[in-house]
C-alpha cells in the first residue's frame, strides 16, 4: 500500500466515476436493443400455453395473411439446425424443430414483420392446438425421485455434486445437534433490460448484437447451429442493463431471431417482453436444503450435513449448487455435502446472483444461528471458534482471508455490543427490534484472458479487450488500470469492450472479470509502457538514450529519469521523432501453478485424512498451491410489527476482504446492490407456479415483487485492507457476488432475534412472522 501512495500515478482504487456515466445519462449509451440498423424488421415469438404435451395443430394463416408479415416460423416449416455442439443449459432442446412441449411458455413459433405491432397483431393470430398431459412440478412432493446429476454441479467444471470428508454419524454421536430444513422458492433475475437480439447475415456472415455476459459463448452456439465457422459470427454486447446470470448463457430466441433473419434476407430484431423473460431466459430453481449441525458444548463444530434438492427442466441437468460454502465454511472434521435434482416441466433453470451460495447460505448461516442459541453463544463467537484456517475442503492453505477482521470490524461499526441476545427483549415502541449477523463468501476465481494495447502518437491510448460491463463498471476499472499502467491521465486512454473481434476474456459470470480481464489489461498496459520506453532508450537522439529500464520511470505520458526528471521525453516524442503512427502490443495473463486443476482437490477431500494426505498437503503448501476466497460478514437490524408480522430492514452493513479495491466507488455500489438482492431475496421475490398448468402466475414485475426505495434502508459498507499476492496480477478477488451472500440468512437471523420466531422459508412474509 506504501508503495501505492508514493506513486503519483496512483488510478487504481480511487473512486472516479464511471467513464460511461456520460453517455448513460445522456442516452448515448446504446444498448444492443437500440443499435441503428438499417432495413431493420421485428419478431415476436409465439409461446406454448400448455407445458406437457404435444402439438396437435398450428394454424398460421391469419398471421400470413396480416399486414406486414414477411414470415411466419414454426416447427413445421423452420430450416432445420444442427445441435450444437457445445450445449451449455437451455440448448439441448432442439429450437423449433419438434411439437414436443416441455414446459409453459416454450417457444412454438415466430412472426416477423415490418413493425413491431405488426408482428404483435400476427402472432395473435397464431392458434395452436394440443395434446396436453399433466404437468409435473412441486418439488416438495416428488423428494423420492430425486436423482444424482451425472455431470456434477455444473458440466465441465469438475466439481462433483457430492462430497464428503470424515464421519458425519460418527462426529454427531453424543453432540449438541441441531438438524432442520430450509427452503428458498424459484427466483427471476428480472434485469431492467431485456433479453434482446438484433441479428443481420451478410452472405455466410452472421453480426449479433446481443444482450449477452459472454459474447464468446454466444458466438460459438451460434456457430454451431448454423454450420458456419465461428471466425463468420460476430457477437456484439457493449452495454447491458443488468444480467445477473440470466445473459450469462445462450437462449432459444438468439438462435431464432437468426434463422429468422436468414429466412427473410433482412435483419430482424428481437426483444424479449417481461412476461416472457420469466419462462425464456431461466430462474433461479427453489431449492430444499436439509441441515445437520453437531458440536460440542463449548461450541466446536463436529459435524455439518447439507444436502441439497433443486429442481431441473425436462431435458438439461443444471444444479443449483447450494451447498458449495458448506464444504470450506467452517473448520470441521466430518463434512458431508450432496446435491440432487428432480425434474419438473419447466425451463432450464440457470445462473443466479451468487449462484449456490446465495442460496446456501440461506440455510448455513440460518442453522450456525441456530445452534448459537442453543449452545447460549455469542454467533460471532461460534463462527469464530470454528473459523477455517485453511481450506478444508480443497486442503489448500487460503491465499489471504481478512473473515476475522470483517466479523470485528463490522461487530463494532454496527454496534453489535448493544445486543441484548435474549430473543424479544429489544423494542422501540411498538416494534419489536432484532439484530441479526451471516457470513458470507464467494471463490476468487481467474481464469485466462486477452488485451490489446495501442499507442497513437496523437498520445491517446486505445485498450481492448471482449470482456463484458454488466453494469458494475468494468469499463471504468479497465480505464484505470490501463492508465495507471502506462503512467497516462484516465482522459487520455479509451477502453473498449464487448466484441468477439477483441482479444478473448471470460465470460461475465462468477465474479470473474475484474480479476482475469483486469490482469490482462495490466499485461497488455505493462508489456506497450515497456516497448515505448525501450524505443526511447534505444534511440540515439533521445535525451534518455543509454539509460536502464529500471533508471527510468513515466508519468502523464512523459517518460524520465528517476534521478533527474527533467531529463526525459514523452511517448508522443519518441512515436514522432521515429516517424511512428501508433505502437500495438497483444498480451494475455492466465492462472499459474498456484491454482490446482478444477476438481481434482475436491477428489482429494472426499478421503477422509490420512499420513499420505497430509504428506501431499505439505508439498502443496511449498509449492505454493492455495485456495482463493474472499469473506465477509453482513450486520442488520430489522423492526417487526408484532401485530402485523411486517418486516422492515432498518440498517444493514457489509464488511469484506476481497483483496484489491479496484474503484471504491463502482465497489461500493456493487455491494450495496447485492445487499439490495439480499433484502429482496429475503422479504420479497418469489415466483409462483400454478401446479395444474404449469404456469408461472406473478410473471410481470407488479406482482413479482423487487425493492423500491422505500424497501432499501441505509446502507454501510466497508473493505478490511487485504493484499494478496497469489490470487491474480491485479489483486483483486472479484465482488459481483459476495454482496448478496449470507444476506437472506443475517435477515433471517434478526428475524428470530426479534420475535422468536425461526423462518425456514424465503421470502420472510408476513404470513410466516405471524
Ligand atoms: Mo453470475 S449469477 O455468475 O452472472
Amino acid at each position: 500500500m506504501n508503495q501505492a501512495q508514493n506513486n503519483n500515478n496512483q488510478i487504481i482504487g480511487k473512486p472516479i466515476d464511471r467513464v460511461d456515466g456520460y453517455l448513460k445519462v445522456t442516452g448515448g449509451a446504446r444498448y444492443s436493443a437500440e443499435i441503428p440498423t438499417q432495413n431493420v424488421v421485428h419478431a415476436v415469438l409465439c409461446q406454448s400455453t400448455i407445458a406437457r404435451g404435444r402439438i396437435r395443430s398450428i394454424d398460421t394463416q391469419a398471421a400470413e395473411r396480416a399486414s406486414g408479415v414477411l414470415a411466419v416460423i414454426t416447427h413445421l416449416n423452420a430450416p432445420r439446425l444442427a445441435q450444437p455442439t457445445w450445449r451449455p443449459a437451455g440448448q439441448s432442446l432442439p429450437i423449433l424443430q419438434k411439437p414436443e412441449i416441455y414446459y409453459y411458455g416454450q417457444n412454438i413459433g415466430v412472426v416477423v414483420a415490418t413493425t413491431l405491432e405488426q408482428a404483435e397483431y400476427a402472432a395473435s393470430l397464431v392458434r395452436a392446438t394440443y395434446d396436453e398431459q399433466r404437468p409435473v412440478g412441486m418439488m416438495a412432493q416428488r423428494l423420492n425421485e430425486a436423482f444424482l446429476p451425472p455431470m456434477g454441479l455444473s458440466a465441465g467444471s469438475g466439481n462433483p455434486a457430492d462430497s464428503r470428508r470424515g464421519d458425519v454419524a460418527r462426529g454427531l454421536d453424543g453432540a449438541v445437534s441441531i438438524e432442520q430444513t430450509y427452503t428458498t422458492p424459484i427466483e427471476h433475475h428480472n434485469a431492467m433490460e431485456p433479453h434482446a437480439t438484433i441479428a443481420i447475415w451478410e452472405g455466410d456472415n452472421l453480426t449479433v448484437y446481443e444482450t449477452t455476459q459472454n459474447v464468446s459463448g454466444v458466438r460459438e452456439v451460434l456457430a454451431s447451429a448454423f454450420g458456419i465457422r465461428q471466425e463468420n459470427v460476430r457477437v456484439v454486447s457493449r452495454f447491458l442493463g443488468g444480467g445477473f446470470g440470466s445473459k450469462g448463457l445462450n437462449w432459444p430466441h438468439t438462435t431464432i431471431a437468426a434463422m429468422a433473419a436468414r429466412q427473410v434476407k433482412r435483419p430482424v430484431k428481437l426483444v424479449l417482453e417481461r412476461p416472457q423473460m420469466f419462462t425464456s431466459a431461466g430462474h433461479r430453481a427453489p431449492t430444499l436444503q436439509q441441515i445437520t449441525l453437531g458440536a460440542t458444548p463449548a461450541g466446536k463444530l463436529t459435524a455439518i450435513r447439507h444436502a441439497t434438492t433443486s429442481h431441473t427442466s425436462m431435458f438439461d441437468d443444471f444444479v443449483e449448487p447450494s451447498g458449495l460454502m458448506t464444504r470450506m465454511m467452517y473448520s470441521c472434521p466430518n463434512v458431508e455435502v450432496s446435491h440432487r435434482l428432480i425434474r419438473a416441466n419447466v425451463g432450464t433453470p440457470t445462473f443466479t446472483r451468487a449462484p449456490g451460495e446465495a442460496s446456501g447460505s440461506f440455510a448455513l448461516e440460518s442453522a450456525i444461528d441456530e445452534l448459537a442459541y442453543k449452545l447460549k453463544l455469542d454467533p460471532i463467537e461460534l463462527r469464530n471458534r470454528n473459523y477455517a484456517e485453511r481450506d478444508e475442503h480443497e486442503n489448500h492453505p487460503w491465499s489471504s482471508k481478512s473473515l476475522r477482521e470483517t466479523y470485528r470490524l463490522g461487530a463494532e461499526r454496527f454496534g453489535w455490543a448493544q445486543r441484548n441476545p435474549v430473543p424479544r427483549s429489544m423494542r422501540d415502541g411498538r416494534y419489536l427490534i432484532g439484530y441479526g449477523v451471516a457470513s458470507a463468501t464467494y471463490p476468487a476465481n481467474y481464469r485466462a484472458a486477452s488485451a490489446r494495447a495501442v499507442f497513437f502518437a496523437d498520445g491517446r491510448a486505445l485498450v481492448q479487450t471482449g470482456t463484458h460491463d454488466i453494469g458494475t463498471g468494468t469499463y471504468t476499472i479497465m480505464t484505470q488500470i490501463a492508465a495507471e499502467t502506462l503512467g497516462l491521465p484516465v482522459d487520455r486512454v479509451q477502453f473498449d469492450l464487448g466484441d468477439t473481434r477483441l482479444p478473448p476474456s471470460p465470460g461475465a459470470g462468477g465474479s470473474t472479470s475484474a480479476a482475469s480481464a483486469g490482469s490482462a489489461v495490466q499485461t497488455a498496459a505493462r508489456t506497450l509502457r515497456s516497448r515505448l520506453i525501450e524505443m526511447a532508450l534505444r534511440d540515439e537522439n533521445s535525451p534518455l538514450y543509454g539509460l536502464g529500464t529500471s533508471a527510468v520511470t513515466v508519468e502523464s505520458g512523459r517518460i524520465f529519469a528517476r534521478d533527474n526528471p527533467s531529463r526525459g521525453e514523452t511517448y508522443v516524442q519518441v512515436l514522432a521523432r521515429l516517424g511512428e503512427k501508433m505502437v500495438e502490443v497483444v498480451a494475455s495473463a492466465q492462472p499459474g501453478r498456484e491454482r490446482a486443476a478444477p476438481g481434482a482437490p475436491a477428489t482429494a477431500s472426499q478421503r477422509p485424512g490420512t499420513e499420505q494426505d497430509r504428506g501431499t498437503q505439505a508439498k502443496e503448501s511449498q509449492g505454493g498451491v492455495y485456495s482463493f476466497h474472499s469473506f465477509g460478514a453482513h450486520f442488520c437490524e430489522v423492526r417487526v410489527d408484532p401485530d402485523l408480522g411486517t418486516v422492515r430492514v432498518a440498517r444493514i452493513l457489509g464488511c469484506y476482504g476481497v483483496g484489491r479495491v479496484l474503484n471504491l466507488k463502482t465497489a461500493t455500489s456493487q455491494m450495496h446492490g447485492g445487499m439490495v438482492w439480499g433484502i429482496s431475496m429475503a422479504l420479497q421475490e418469489e415466483t409462483h407456479m400454478d401446479s395444474r398448468s404449469g404456469h408461472y402466475v406473478n410473471a410481470n414485475l407488479g406482482e413479482y415483487h423487487v425493492p423500491v426505495n422505500a424497501d432499501i434502508p441505509a446502507i454501510e459498507t466497508y473493505f478490511v485492507e487485504e493484499n494478496d499476492p497469489y490470487v491474480n496480477p491485479i489483486g483483486a478477488k472479484g465482488i459481483g457476488e459476495i454482496g448478496v451472500v449470507g444476506v437472506a440468512a443475517a435477515i433471517a437471523n434478526a428475524v428470530y432475534h426479534a420475535t422468536g420466531k425461526r423462518v425456514r422459508s424465503l421470502p420472510i412474509t408476513l404470513d410466516k412472522v405471524i
